[in-house]
Parts: C-alpha cells; sequence; structure tokens
C-alpha cells in the first residue's frame, strides 16, 4: 500500500478526528512503515540529566516555574554532571541531554566550562535543553563542543502561547527566532508540543504538525499535558474549563499526532516521550515506537535531585535505579524486535540539510 507522506491539513484534521479503531490501525501501519524506511529499526538513546531545576520564567503548566516557592532548588556541580556523563556512556549511549529550567543567573561561562570538561573526557553528543539563551550563548556552547539543543514551541497558536505564560516574556516569535539562531549555529534542532493544553484546538494541532515540518526539525518531542495542581493551567484543566473544540490530552490523541508527525516529517528523530510512558506505565512507550518514533530518553538524574525536577506530577522514572532503568529500556527495544543504535544518531534530515547548505560554522557572527 502506498503510504501518505506528507499529509496536507484537511488529512492531518480527518485523522486527528478519526475513532474508529480499524481505521487507526491503518495510520499506525503507515507511521511504522515510513519509520523503518526512513529511519530504521535502530532506537537511539539519549541519556537525561536534569542538572538543574532553578528556572526565571513563569510558564503557567510547568511545575518547576519560578512562582513555585515551596519547591527546593538545586543545580548539580560539575563533578556530579561529569559522573552522571560516564555512567550514561558506560550503559553505551551515544547522546547525553543536558536539561534545566531556564535560569538567568546561570553563567554562560559556567555552562562552557562544562561542555569542555564532557568534551575533554568523554566521546559523546551533548545536547542542550536550556531554554531561552542570547545567539551569544548559543554561539559560545557551539564552539565549545554542542552539537544539538532542544527547545519547544509548545503550541504555533501564538494567543494560546501567550495564555501559558506568564511574567516578562518575549513571545512566541522570540521562541522562533532562537530556533531559527539555533539552525543558523548549525545546532541539530529539537522543538515539540504538549498535546491537550487548556484551550487547544484540533485546528491548532493540525497547524502544529505543519509547523513541524516547516522548521525542518532534527528532532520532535510530543507529549501530553499533565496537570500539575500547583499551577495556573494545572488548576484550569482540574477545574473542566473546556469548549467542544478541545484537544484531550490523552495517550490516543499523542499517538495520532506522534504518527502524522512521522508521516510528515519522515527523517526527523521523534522519542517516545517520558510524559507519554507516563499516561500508559505498561504500554505506553512500546507503543510510541510503534507508531513512528524511534528515540527513548532515559533519565539519568540522581534520585535525589530527579524527585525536584517536578515538571508535571507521576513522572515515570523517580525512584528507579539507572541499572532498572536501563533494563527496562532494553526490554522494551527488544520486545519489539527493534534494534539499540550503534552509532550517534545524527538526524537524516541534518544530514541532507548540513551536505546542502553548510559551508562552515558561522559562530563568529554571534559572537560579538
Ligand atoms: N505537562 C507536560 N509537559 C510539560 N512540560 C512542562 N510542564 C509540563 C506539563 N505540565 C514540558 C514542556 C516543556 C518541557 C520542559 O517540559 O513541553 O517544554
Amino acid at each position: 500500500m502506498n503510504e501518505n507522506i506528507n499529509p496536507d491539513r484537511e488529512e492531518i484534521l480527518s485523522w486527528l478526528n478519526e475513532q474508529d479503531e480499524e481505521r487507526l490501525t491503518e495510520l499506525w501501519r503507515q507511521a511504522d512503515a515510513v519509520r523503518r524506511e526512513h529511519v530504521g529499526d535502530e532506537v537511539h538513546l539519549r541519556g537525561i540529566i536534569e542538572i538543574s531545576n532553578r528556572c526565571s520564567r513563569f510558564c503557567r503548566f510547568c511545575g518547576i516555574n519560578a512562582s513555585v516557592v515551596s519547591l527546593k532548588r538545586y543545580t548539580m556541580t560539575h563533578t556530579e554532571i561529569l559522573t552522571c556523563v560516564k555512567i550514561i556512556e558506560k550503559y553505551g549511549y551515544k547522546t547525553v541531554v543536558l536539561q534545566s529550567g531556564e535560569d538567568h543567573r546561570m553563567k554562560t561561562s559556567w555552562m562552557t566550562s562544562l561542555i569542555d570538561l564532557i568534551r575533554k573526557n568523554s566521546n559523546i553528543i551533548i545536547t542542550l535543553s536550556l531554554g531561552e539563551r542570547p545567539g551569544r550563548d548559543l554561539a559560545e556552547w557551539k564552539r565549545a563542543g554542542a552539537d544539538r539543543y532542544l527547545l519547544k514551541f509548545e503550541t504555533s497558536n501564538h494567543q494560546l502561547y501567550e495564555a501559558i505564560h506568564s511574567g516578562r516574556h518575549e513571545g512566541w516569535q522570540k521562541r522562533l527566532e532562537v530556533l531559527d539562531i539555533l539552525d543558523h549555529l548549525d545546532y541539530e534542532i529539537g522543538s515539540g508540543i504538549m498535546i491537550g493544553i487548556p484551550g487547544q484546538t484540533w485546528a491548532d494541532l493540525a497547524n502544529d504538525i505543519l509547523m513541524f515540518q516547516k522548521l525542518k526539525l532534527d528532532m520532535i518531542g510530543i507529549g501530553p499535558f499533565i496537570p500539575h495542581p500547583g499551577t495556573h493551567s494545572g488548576r484550569m484543566y482540574l477545574s473542566g474549563m473546556f469548549n467542544e473544540q478541545q484537544v484531550p490530552n490523552d495517550e490516543m490523541t499523542t499517538y495520532k499526532t506522534l504518527a502524522l508527525a512521522r508521516l510528515a516529517c519522515p527523517e526527523t528523530n521523534i522519542p517516545s516521550t517520558t510524559a507519554l510512558h507516563t499516561l500508559n506505565l505498561k504500554h505506553g512507550r512500546e507503543f510510541g515506537l510503534q507508531r513512528g518514533a524511534n528515540v527513548i530518553m532515559p533519565n539519568f538524574t540522581p534520585v535525589r535531585y530527579r524527585v525536584l525536577y517536578d515538571i508535571y506530577p507521576g513522572k515515570t522514572e523517580v525512584s528507579e535505579t539507572f541499572d532498572e532503568i536501563d533494563r527496562s529500556v532494553r526490554e522494551s527495544i527488544r520486545l519489539l524486535g527493534r534494534k539499540l543504535a550503534t552509532h550517534e544518531g545524527t538526524s537524516e534530515s541534518f544530514k541532507t540539510k548540513h551536505a546542502k547548505y553548510s559551508t562552515g560554522i558561522p559562530v563568529q557572527k554571534f559572537l560579538h
């Protein structure tokens, strides 16, 4: 059967509203076939280290936003982070993701020397996920040896983006600008959305998928919105304020979006996210991998910090040991008859872009 790569808005909307299980089986089949053809059977493991839960932003959906004064804040030391990196490397993973809140007090040079340290002591791809930072910082970190950057746009609806962010921030356009700078700096860029944000409609979700395509992303993270009772969006959700076009924050909608993202962006790396795993502890991760995903991002933050990285409730892997986490991930891959990737997993779309455009890293332009 012919796989429908590049679905248009109407097809996307029709799939998003599909309820018939047999028809949906066809969507899963198409997404799986496109995944196999374009990125193969290998599953890439990226070890996440939540290096700090300090945050200067007031994102209304997020449990570590700056207004949550009751949360104990931490920042890991360079030595602690390096120890985790070495462990991730020992387990055979090829990528580490250094993730934190958007902390405006985090010094540029602190991160630069951390990247230096990792570069000197290990042979691992470095992905950063530190929120919006000035082009100068991003350029310096690229020069120091960072390879990839994750920054979700959360929703393509500008008004909804405004509604879920409060405090001083520069809006949706700024986020797109940062993604553009990252692209110019030759980072592999990852972005993504949440499914079921209070106020999000089906039309918004269709536009999100088209936006993935437009941004030519190397990685796409798609996770359900999980209400945190300590946040504004969480309370709004729990009070049941919805209209009839409201997208549910459920498993099925997440799978549909994931599968459609795969059809729209065949070469992109797409994780089966922790948030999805949270919705269905038993099969969420495997279903994700069978419906378009080719990446898993296990958590390698020390347990004493992991519990404090409280972006949403019920996060999985909060108390498991590294051994348990690694074993369970390998078991999922084995059960599905897939293979553990043996190479660094640069996105196929990045390789294509790189071959076409890259004439050297234009870092200098951003350093002034
Ligand atoms: N539910 C789901 N995902 C969330 N994130 C933050 N808060 C939540 C939540 N309540 C995700 C956002 C953000 C990333 C750091 O975590 O997509 O970009």
